[in-house]
């Protein structure tokens, strides 16, 4: 087992009317002046937004809003929020939403706490910053696990770059989580939501450090209850014990747990972001879309890993090594199937590509072939470029 350091801050409240006790939540973190948080419209439709405002009222906190945010949550919104927490002179930027609501908060949460740096310099590595304001978050869509990690993802429209700032200084310090808010998702986000969760062990699963045998049974023990509540939930999305534990796994599968004592891959999300900033594509729909092709590039480098992985977590009785991974990675093609999630770019809404977008892609998410994405292997440039093109079918 490697060294770790694990930082775990976010007090969790979960539960049926979790949310009235967010104005409390909001008072513990000393906060008086919030800047509301929100997305397109089911907040407001559900009639969550004025639920919270209320609870706002009632602990005499100030409030501003901010809705709009869309998926893949644009840079130019976030800088909005920034100048208007900076004016209202914000103490707690307070999300109400899923993984892009609570990114922009965190954004907002960045720039507020350091007025004269834009925030892309920061997510660009070009300008270091040590301070944010708090966050807090009402979750409702169990997906991104953003709700307590330590990441921010935002996409620069003007350039179609989606890029992720990572800090234990954005970690939310309070997460709110009903299951129930979760019935009114659109069943495509369930589905994104659950190949996200997945995803987020997936990535931390497949590494080239072995010997972590409490983390292994973590990340397997998550990925068999994310599957057996991810069909039940497909097919009722009003299963409050399901959607229980989907909502869950999305934090625990992304706050690090399932991947302490070794290093992360998440090769797929650099080769995922960038669908997701160049065609605005749903963020699990890239995962699902690449995984496979991600997979069969890379397995034989540790074939017994993805064998364990089949038998573990699949179920799969043992076949051998090589038989029995290559089965392991068609039972998670045939999971992402049966939520009609696509398993190549040719089934996502943007179709089949030319050549010369995939080795755009490559190329950008390599920063110009000038550095390697994931562990479990090292990916560069041309490999990027051959997992494209593998995928690149229908
Ligand atoms: O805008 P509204 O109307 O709220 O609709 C949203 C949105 O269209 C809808 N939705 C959310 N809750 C709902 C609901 N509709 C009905 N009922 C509800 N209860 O769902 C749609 C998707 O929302 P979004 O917030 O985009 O979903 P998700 O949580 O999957 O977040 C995706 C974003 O998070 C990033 C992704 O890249 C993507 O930009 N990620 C963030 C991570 C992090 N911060 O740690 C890690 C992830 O790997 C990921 O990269
Ligand atoms: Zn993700």
């Amino acid at each position: 087992m490697q060294g770790f350091t694990q930082y775990m801050p976010t007090k969790i409240v979960f539960g049926e009317e979790a949310e009235k006790e967010t104005g409390k939540l909001v008072k513990e973190c000393g906060a008086s002046k919030v800047l509301l948080v929100y997305g397109g419209k089911s907040a407001v439709k559900s009639g969550l937004l004025d639920r919270i405002k209320r609870e706002l009222e009632k602990v005499n906190v100030v409030f501003e809003e901010l809705g709009g945010v869309q998926p893949n949550p644009r840079l130019d919104l976030a800088r909005e929020g920034v100048r208007k927490a900076i004016d209202m002179d914000a103490d707690l930027m307070l999300a109400v939403g899923g993984g892009s609501v609570i990114d922009t908060a965190k954004a907002i949460a960045v720039g507020a706490a350091n007025e004269g740096i834009d925030i892309w310099d920061v997510w660009m590595g070009k300008a270091f910053v040590s301070k944010a304001k708090p966050v807090g978050a009402v979750l409702t869509i169990s997906a991104a696990g953003s709700e307590m990690s330590d990441s921010a993802v935002i996409t620069n429209k003007e350039t179609g770059k989606k890029a992720g700032f990572n800090s234990d200084m954005v970690r939310p310090r309070f997460a709110v989580m009903n299951p129930k808010l979760t019935y009114t998702l659109p069943k495509y986000q369930l589905a994104c939501g659950i190949v996200d969760i997945l995803m987020h062990t997936l990535e931390r699963y497949f590494t080239p450090v072995s010997g972590n045998q409490l983390t292994d049974e973590i990340a397997e023990g998550l990925m068999r209850t994310l599957i057996e509540n991810g069909k039940t939930a497909y097919e009722n999305q009003e299963d409050y014990e399901a959607m229980s534990e989907i909502m869950w796994c999305s934090s625990l599968s992304h706050n690090n747990l399932t991947g302490l004592g070794r290093p992360k891959d998440f090769a797929c999300h650099k080769l995922g972001h960038e669908i997701g900033g160049m065609f605005d594509e749903a963020h699990g729909a890239t995962l699902s879309a690449v995984w496979g092709s991600w997979a069969r590039y890379v397995y034989k480098l540790d074939a017994a890993r993805f064998a364990r992985y089949g038998r573990k977590v699949w179920k799969i009785k043992d076949k051998g090594e090589e038989e029995t991974a290559v089965l392991a990675i068609e039972a998670t093609e045939e999971f992402f199937r049966f939520l009609h999630m696509p398993t190549c770019i040719g089934e996502m809404n943007i179709g089949i590509q030319p050549d010369e977008i995939l080795m755009q892609m490559a190329e950008s998410a390599t920063k110009g072939d000038t550095v390697k994405l994931g562990c479990f292997k090292k990916l560069d440039q041309q490999d990027m470029y051959e997992i494209y093109k593998a995928a690149n079918h229908r």
